[in-house]
């Protein structure tokens, strides 16, 4: 597809940002819809972040992803964030208004929403949800599961503080229904849950195994994990083969990405089975 002077232009800024998987995704979008546009990976050094963020609305931008290690500063540096971002404390969307303004969001809640939706278990269905976590990704979880559920919540983070931390905050600010347990306290966890989610990063390429005894929680129990290098994590594996209903990694970072894509080229990109089997491809797994 030729890009024209009339494009246009986003792109995922990083450092570094070989690794993401976003131009890829974006690419095939715009392939797809027959757009007159381009979607490149922007390699910013952290201490350049805030001069690439003021000029992009003079570049053209109409937009642009942050990846790691951009998304808190950015949310600090931005005037403008939506409610998404000031709770989860981090952007990871830019949208650059005709008049030069950027808007700070946050987009991965509603892709964990979206994911949970289209993968058949809409998160408003669930009573009782344990969460493993308490950093960045499970802020953004919460965020997610305050807005579209009333489902009573279990927090489970290595650092207790931690937890407490996000539980009080969610509480008061939110109205979530959160309790804090002990780190490893599976019985409890586990009593009527419904949902579990994994948001720390354990079982991502290079991290330990997560150590959760399935045992403790009910067999029709949905797990899902948000970490998506490899798409089967080991605790994904034990859950199939427990016989739970699971859900990959993957479908937040489409959906968290459909957000953006709606926003800066004015469509709704195409979510079929066949950007999974692109993005796995790219990561180099067998779809
Ligand atoms: P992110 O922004 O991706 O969520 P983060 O803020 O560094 O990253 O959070 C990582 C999460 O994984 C935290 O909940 C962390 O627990 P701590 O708060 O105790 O650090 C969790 N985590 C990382 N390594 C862990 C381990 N070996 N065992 C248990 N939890 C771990």
């Amino acid at each position: 597809m030729t890009v024209t002077g009339k494009a246009k232009l986003s792109g995922v800024i990083g450092w570094p940002v070989s690794h993401s998987l976003s131009p890829i995704l974006h690419g095939t979008w715009i392939a797809r819809c027959g757009l007159d546009a381009a979607y490149i990976p922007l390699a910013v050094r952290p201490e350049n972040l805030a001069g690439v963020l003021d000029c992009l609305p003079h570049m053209g931008f109409a937009g642009a992803n942050l990846t790691l290690p951009h998304k808190e500063t950015a949310f600090r540096h931005l005037r403008h964030c939506d409610e998404a971002a000031r709770m989860v404390g981090a952007v990871n969307t830019l949208v650059i208004a005709s008049d030069g303004k950027i808007e700070g969001r946050n987009t991965d809640a509603f892709g964990y929403a979206e994911a949970m939706r289209s993968s058949g278990y809409p998160l408003s269905r669930f009573k009782r949800i344990c969460v493993l976590g308490a950093g960045g990704a499970a802020r953004a979880v919460l965020y997610a599961l305050a807005k579209q559920s009333s489902a009573d919540i279990v927090l489970l983070n290595r650092t207790r503080a931690r937890a407490e931390a996000l539980t009080a905050e969610f509480s008061t600010r939110m109205g979530a229904r959160i309790t804090t347990l002990d780190w490893g306290d599976w019985t409890s966890a586990g009593a009527g849950c419904e949902l579990l989610i994994n948001t720390t990063s354990l079982g991502l390429e290079g991290q330990p195994t997560i150590d959760i005894d399935l045992k403790a929680f009910p067999p029709g129990m949905v797990v899902s994990d948000i970490v998506y290098r490899p798409l089967m994590t080991s605790l994904l594996v034990e859950a199939r083969a427990r016989g739970h209903p699971i859900v990959t990694g993957l479908g937040m970072l489409i959906h968290q990405a459909r957000a953006g894509f709606g926003a800066w080229f004015g469509c709704d990109p195409p979510v079929e089975l066949e950007i999974e089997t692109v993005l796995l491809k790219a990561m180099g797994q067998t779809p």
